[in-house]
């Protein structure tokens, strides 16, 4: 019978695409040849009306057994496809363990904390304690009680940020608010003499502010570290052989130091320190501007009426203070030109040190 043949070679056909199908949408697009609405076989069922009766019985069953076999290779050929693409993800995801790892890079400390530690730990090892302070500070422990009263010109020097009281209470300075980021950590000073008594021996790294716009030597934020010692009998002898000792720990046992009379409204005498240039050894080159030292620190012995303001007794006790710029000394060390090389964030700077 034709017809018999005629969907014998359709299923032979069909049977045929499946195997040959190389994915699940080539699959699916054979089944909807055959067996979609518009499909070769939908065709031969939906004809079965033209049929003549007496064949329809026969056509019926061969038609059915046409359409199992093929929804069963559709079925076999869909699982042997979905398995095998499933593999095949998971291989193209798989991690190789034998790779190499991609290596961490590692963080390096900023120079600026490793030198305050570093100037920290001379005196550390000398008996010093640390002792803080707040960086929003008042107008008091920031000046007046350092011996520069409000109209003092030694305050134009360092003209910093006021912080306003928004509740209208406050007392003020010159009509202004009197709460300020400090200039100086030289304030430590005040609240160490006031929450201790005597012997003091204190050191007081952090932050200070001032109103400066940021050039080769002036940062508008820098690290300071602040020195005081109060005790029975201190001289500025006790200064000198200190700081020289400082000096000669940081930057080398061969380097020389010199005091320089200054001036300080909270100690009296006052100097400032310079360390022989560790470049020229003294002779004068650009890096000391010709003059064979580096300028380091302010000094001096504690001013009388400081200690008087904190209720030390100045006729038992005396002392002496200093005060170091953190990023000034970095850059001594490593010949760094400018201040502001230390904040711009270059990995390729940093990573140096
Ligand atoms: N506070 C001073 C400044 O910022 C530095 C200083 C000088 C601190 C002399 C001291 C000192 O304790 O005795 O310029």
């Amino acid at each position: 019978m034709a017809l018999a043949d005629e969907l014998c070679a359709l299923q032979a056909e069909t049977l045929a695409g499946i195997e040959a199908a190389a994915d699940t949408a080539a699959l699916d697009q054979v089944r909807i040849s055959v067996l979609g609405k518009s499909g070769s076989l939908t065709a031969y069922l939906r004809n079965m009306g033209q049929v003549p009766k007496e064949q329809r019985a026969e056509v019926g069953k061969t038609l059915n057994e046409v359409r199992q076999a093929i929804e069963q290779a559709l079925e076999a050929r869909k699982n042997t496809l979905a398995t095998a693409e499933l593999e095949a993800a998971i291989d193209a995801a798989a991690v190789d363990v034998t790779l190499p790892g991609r290596s961490q890079q590692m963080g390096t400390r900023h120079l600026i904390n490793r030198i305050t530690d570093e100037i920290s730990e001379v005196f550390l090892g000398l008996g010093y304690s640390v002792a803080t302070g707040p960086e929003v500070e008042t107008d008091y422990y920031n000046f007046e009680a350092l011996n520069a009263p409000a109209d003092h010109p030694s305050r134009s020097m360092q003209d910093t940020f006021y912080v306003h009281d928004l509740s209208g209470d406050a007392s003020t300075v010159r009509g202004e608010s009197d709460v300020l980021l400090r200039t100086q950590t030289s304030g430590v000073q005040v609240h160490a003499m006031e929450d201790q008594e005597p012997p003091i021996y204190v050191i007081a790294p952090g932050k200070v502010y001032r109103r400066d716009v940021a050039d080769p030597s002036h940062l508008p934020q820098f690290t300071q570290i602040e020195g005081l010692v109060v005790d029975k009998g201190i001289t500025f002898g006790d200064l000198k052989g200190t700081l020289d000792f400082f000096c000669k720990q940081m930057f080398g046992p061969d380097r020389k130091t010199r005091f320089r009379a200054h001036y300080f409204p909270f100690t009296e005498p006052s100097a400032e320190v310079d360390v022989s240039c560790g470049i020229c050894h003294g002779e004068g080159c650009r890096f000391c501007k010709g003059t064979g030292w580096l300028e380091i620190l302010g000094c001096g012995m504690v001013d009388s009426n400081v200690l008087r303001y904190s209720g030390i007794d100045p006729e038992v006790y005396s002392g002496f203070a200093f005060g170091v710029g953190v990023e000034r000394v970095a850059c001594l060390k490593y010949n760094v030109p400018d201040l502001r090389m230390l904040l711009e964030g270059d990995m390729r700077f940093l990573r140096q040190f």
